[in-house]
């Protein structure tokens, strides 16, 4: 089993459209669980499923619930959530009074170890104990880029966390939102890729096909697929998975 948080100290750049549709991609030949790490619960409403964590958060990380009985299924038969829960507001806490506090996402998901190839974790922004916890469970880190200069501060910032892990995880980081419209957009689709060597080439489109996810409620190659933003998931995804690949086990 392999572990991709996608994940950024900024809100608002494409995390959670990144991980359901890296999720989705995956399960077309793997068996994927997605956990919506946020207590806002985005990825959760997108994938349908109702925001609630069977026995609650608290139980989970204690192990007085299974992992395996927090699970729900999606539409998709080879994708399953760990829902989001109200409960993940005091998420930082609950870890914070555990024991080994940074570990407890890589043991919660150690139970379902057979039971999927891969997990994406969908994390909430910032720098907590939640991120500490999702980066020492990660193999590789997904970083959407929106092009401005704060957004490179906010991947230096996610390097300098990876970087601090006792075993860090590759850094896969991505232009999202992109309006080539813009001439800051394009000066970064054209030279961030060449001067960063962890930034792909690959370029997510800022499109209203991607705001359709909302009420579409499913990943955008399900009732887009012959679009740009579909491929560009699905080269994304592509990507993660040769490097996760390459990746030795950390488990
Ligand atoms: N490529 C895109 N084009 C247009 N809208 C997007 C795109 N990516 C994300 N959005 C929209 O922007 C908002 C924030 O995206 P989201 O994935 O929830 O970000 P995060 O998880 O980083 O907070 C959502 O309303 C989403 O539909
Ligand atoms: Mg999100």
């Amino acid at each position: 089993m392999k572990v991709i948080a996608v994940y950024s100290t900024k809100g608002g750049v494409g995390k959670t459209t990144t991980a359901v549709n890296l999720a989705w991609e995956a399960a077309a030949d793997l068996r994927v669980l997605l956990w919506d790490l946020d207590p806002q619960g985005a990825a959760t409403y997108l994938l349908d499923v109702k925001p609630k964590l069977k026995g609650g958060i608290e139980a989970l990380v204690d192990g007085r619930s299974s992992t395996r009985s927090v699970v729900r299924q999606t539409a998709n038969r080879r994708l399953d959530v760990i829902p989001a829960d109200a409960g993940y507001r005091e998420l930082d806490l609950v870890f914070d009074a555990a024991k080994k506090s940074a570990e407890r996402i890589t043991r919660i998901l150690s139970q379902v170890e057979r039971d999927y190839d891969l997990v994406i974790l969908d994390c909430p922004p910032g720098e907590s104990l939640v991120a500490q916890n999702a980066l020492h469970a990660a193999d590789l880190v997904v970083v959407p880029l929106v092009p401005s200069p704060l957004s490179l501060r906010s991947l230096d910032q996610v390097r300098t966390i990876v970087a601090e892990a006792e075993h860090p995880a590759t850094l896969l980081a991505f232009l999202s939102m992109v309006d080539r419209r813009k001439v800051a957009h394009r000066d970064a689709v054209r030279d961030l890729h060449r001067s960063q060597a962890d930034v792909s080439n690959i370029v997510v489109p800022s499109t209203v096909v991607i705001e359709r996810m909302g009420s579409e409620r499913t990943a955008v190659a399900e009732y887009a697929p012959n679009t740009e933003a579909a491929r560009s998931f699905s080269e994304l995804w592509v990507r993660a998975q040769s490097l996760v690949k390459a990746k030795r086990r950390k488990r």
